[in-house]
């Protein structure tokens, strides 16, 4: 067994490999396969650290997030073999160095999300900060909030956190809005924690669930009340686990979105109603439909597409994820549409390369269509007014974050000529073999090299 994974290196450097070119206009029919979320595996990763048994999850995606996160914790002292093309095996007999690089701050944000299991395995850790990034700030101060009030001593420094505890102990912990990540990192200190945890106000979004099948799988106890409550009895040991993670649900949004939007139809194979219901609820309303199949679910167009008013929220809401092709989506259907982003406070960023393309969407501080949000009276474009249906023209398309990049890559394939995608290293982070997808199904995309 290696301590680092032997395949393809795709470390956390920024550089694009590849760019896109796209030439729109063809209907996307076929069929493709989506993978665990990234959001649940790479927690799932993290979780591992809990134990000195080795846990096995199948079903992982070939990703560079995925590969970054095993990178991560490969340097923390795990063991990580590819037993075969779709599975790992995660063994962590010791922590070996329990101050992760600070080369990975900035990177994503699943480094904070150690703290718990370092402080159970060595008492003490040191983990980069994920910085501020292009949708939003994204603080962490649910996370260390939480982490002190179960008896943790947090020092932050200028790029990392420095922490360490003499026992965590189980505590009262009220969140100040259901955070994914802050849930999940107090649930991973909490399963091994010294008495009681009670996290109120907790998000419980499917990975968040995910979490917890495989923490429970491990040996934890963990309570999830009606209200968003979650209550959990620490516990002295976990073992190692077996287990596959739910499929992408923001994998299939995307590709659900190309189908109708391109006028074709796609069967996601792996992809699972109940992962997806709102968003399945609000494609009808626009005017497609699906068929949930032996594999999956088939999308389709059924009617004339018209204009929606959709406001991201945190589930079983409509998910702040899919609110990117839906937009463009939105941008063939008749009428106003109105997006209101009530999870990150600057989630627009993407639209002027939009309007660039020739659609027409008007951007607002207001909290549009429906309720005032925490971001009312700040000034946020947090809203948007998308008139349909606008043709759009090929561009050149720089891509500023994953989900973003989704959208542009959909926007290409509506268009009319030829566009050329750069960034496309946010994309591979969590969309595995999407260019290949794509030409499987009908798009005419061409992976070039990058300029
Ligand atoms: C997770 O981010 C996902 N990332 C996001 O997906 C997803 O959009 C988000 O959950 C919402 O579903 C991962 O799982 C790695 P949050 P997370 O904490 O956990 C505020 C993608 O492209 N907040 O639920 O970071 C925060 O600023 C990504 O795959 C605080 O104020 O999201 C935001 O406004 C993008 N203080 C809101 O809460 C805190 O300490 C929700 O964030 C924590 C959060």
């Amino acid at each position: 067994m290696l301590r680092t994974s032997e395949q393809e290196r795709l470390s956390a450097e920024s550089y694009d490999d590849h760019r896109y070119r796209i030439v729109g206009g063809r209907p996307l029919s076929g069929r493709v396969t989506v993978m665990g979320a990234k959001n649940a595996v790479t927690k799932q990763l993290v979780a591992s650290l809990l134990s000195d048994e080795p846990s096995i999850l199948t079903n992982v995606p070939r990703t560079r997030e995925i590969q970054t996160v095993l990178d991560m914790i490969s340097e923390l002292g795990s063991y990580i073999e590819w037993t075969d093309e779709r599975t790992l095996r995660l063994t962590t007999p010791e922590i070996v160095n329990p101050a992760l690089n600070e080369r990975y701050s900035g990177v994503n944000r699943i480094p904070i999300l150690m703290i718990g299991p370092l402080l159970h395995r060595v008492g003490k850790a040191s983990v980069p900060l994920p910085g501020g990034c292009r949708i939003g700030k994204r603080p962490i101060d649910f996370h260390l909030a939480g982490l002190r009030g179960m008896g943790a001593e947090v020092v932050e420094q200028p790029r990392s956190v420095d922490v360490k505890t003499a026992g965590l102990v189980g505590a009262h912990i009220e969140l100040p809005f259901p955070s994914v990540g802050a849930t999940e990192n107090l649930l991973l200190a909490a399963v091994k924690a010294k008495g009681t945890t009670i996290i109120h106000n907790a998000a419980v979004e499917p990975e968040v669930m995910d979490l917890i099948h495989f923490l429970q799988q491990m040996g934890a106890l963990v309570d999830v009340q009606v209200d968003r409550t979650i209550i959990v009895e620490g516990v002295d040991y976990l073992r190692g686990a077996r287990h596959t993670p739910i499929s992408d649900r923001i994998e299939v949004a995307s590709y659900a979105a190309a189908a109708v939007a391109t006028g074709g139809r796609i069967e996601i194979v792996g992809a699972r109603q109940e992962h997806i219901v709102t968003y399945l609820n609000y494609l009808r309303k626009i005017g497609a439909d699906f068929d949930v199949t032996d594999r999956g679910l088939a999308f389709y167009r059924s009617a004339r597409l018209k204009a929606q008013h959709v406001e991201t929220d945190v589930h079983p809401g409509f998910m702040t994820d899919w609110q990117q092709p839906l937009i463009v989506l939105l941008t063939q259907a008749e009428g106003a549409s109105v997006v209101h982003e009530t999870i990150y406070e600057d989630r627009f960023g993407y639209i002027a390369q939009l309007n660039a393309m020739g659609a027409n969407i008007a951007l607002s501080t207001a909290c549009l269509g429906g309720r005032s949000c925490r971001f009312a009276s700040k000034d946020f474009q947090h809203s948007a007014i998308v008139m349909g249906p606008t043709k759009l023209h090929g561009g050149l398309l720089e891509i500023p974050d994953l989900r973003a990049g989704f959208a542009y890559v959909m926007a290409a394939l509506i268009a009319e000529g030829p566009s050329e995608v750069r960034g496309t290293r946010f994309l591979e982070r969590g969309y595995e073999n999407l260019a290949e997808n794509l030409r499987s199904i009908g798009a005419n995309i061409e992976v070039l090299p990058a300029p």
